[in-house]
């Protein structure tokens, strides 16, 4: 199947004080209909400004070049109209910070209940909460009880109780479970997970990965974990971004019990050992997206490092069945 969601060479800058940061600088990527991509890479590599952008809400971010297309319409390029229509019920974003991301004056209830309203009759969530429109019908229950059963929430008397909650009544683990419902309930043909994960123990952690691994095949999933025993077993590929860049893309078991670049290898050592905990940040410091070196960004501190990787950026060749950007492989594998 051809890719329905595609990035090509994305970039997003920032203006800032100390210069202008590069968070996306050449981004490629795509995904298949119903599939599962995991997304790795330190903190400030630019993941979830890949995301926003995909829902254009970026800014004070600027998209300068590259597309995102969905089924061949380019988001970056459409009239604002369009693009909230696209938000939530193309593409969900179950954001990173489940601590803040649940309105607290509001009940799980109320909030479940606008997501269908917005889906429904238009709008963006946040809008509609608190209007009379907002309430939910017995057909309406019907469905958010369908949605946490897929979720492997099946528990009638809990479930009556979660939905009179408010958000900081609940458990990290569950509040993470709220949002993705929520987002379900928009029935979006793209789901965005940005760290499902994080802030959440060991235990939860494992429920709300086996929770992702349930709606496989359903929709086409992004998800962003540093447990590499979660991606393995959640998504079919995995891509690696360094500094603003996909440096290696590829099918799951490809890239973690092979990574061919030099980026890659370090990251999924560092990430073997910590055990999914999130990474305390190996290169981030030394990636720096404002003074962007010359040729490939990582040639400061790869321990292969070669005399073209200080002038020419490399592009991205196809090496087995995993794409790659770097040097080491100009000589053997087909280009892109
Ligand atoms: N509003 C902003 N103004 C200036 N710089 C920004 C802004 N938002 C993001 N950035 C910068 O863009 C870069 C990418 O940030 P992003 O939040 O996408 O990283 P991330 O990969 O999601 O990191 P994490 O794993 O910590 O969530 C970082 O250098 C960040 O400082
Ligand atoms: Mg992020």
């Amino acid at each position: 199947m051809s890719a329905f969601l595609r990035v090509s060479n994305l970039h997003v800058y920032f203006d800032t004080p100390q210069g202008v940061v590069r968070a996306n600088n050449g981004v490629n990527l795509e995904a298949r209909p119903g599939e599962s991509l995991g997304i790795m890479g330190e903190s400030g590599c630019g993941k979830t400004v890949l995301f926003l952008s995909m829902l254009r809400l970026q800014q004070p971010g600027r998209i300068t070049a590259g597309s995102i297309t969905l089924d061949g319409r380019d988001i970056t390029q459409l009239p604002e109209r369009d693009v909230e229509r696209i938000r939530g019920r193309d593409i969900a974003l179950v954001p990173q910070n489940q601590a803040t991301a649940l309105n607290p004056a509001y009940t799980v209830r109320e909030q479940l209940a606008e997501a269908i309203v917005v889906r429904e009759r238009g709008g963006s969530l946040g809008s509609v909460l608190g209007r009379r429109g907002s309430r939910m019908d017995g057909e309406a229950l019907e469905e958010v009880r369908r949605v946490f059963r897929e979720l492997g929430f099946a528990d009638d008397r809990l479930m009556g109780r979660l939905l009179q909650s408010y958000p900081h009544e609940l458990s990290g683990g569950m509040r993470q479970r709220v949002l993705i419902a929520m987002a379900l309930l928009l029935r979006p043909r793209v789901l965005i997970a940005d760290e499902p994960t994080t802030a959440l123990d060991r235990a939860t952690r494992a429920q709300s990965l086996a929770m992702l691994r349930r709606l496989n095949g359903a929709l086409t999933m992004l998800v962003v974990s540093h447990d590499l025993d979660a991606i393995a077993s959640t998504c079919g590929r995995v891509a690696v971004m360094y500094a603003g860049r996909i440096v290696e893309s590829g099918p799951a078991g490809e890239v973690l019990s092979d990574p061919r670049h030099p980026y890659s290898r370090l990251l999924i050592s560092a990430q073997r050992r910590t055990r999914g905990e999130p990474l305390p940040t190996m290169f981030a410091d030394t990636a720096n997206l404002v003074d962007v070196p010359p040729g490939c960004s990582f040639h400061p501190i790869c321990p292969e490092v070669m005399p073209q990787c200080l002038v020419h950026e490399p592009a991205e060749s196809k090496v087995g069945g995993v794409r790659v950007a770097c040097h080491l492989y100009d000589g053997e594998a087909a280009p892109c």
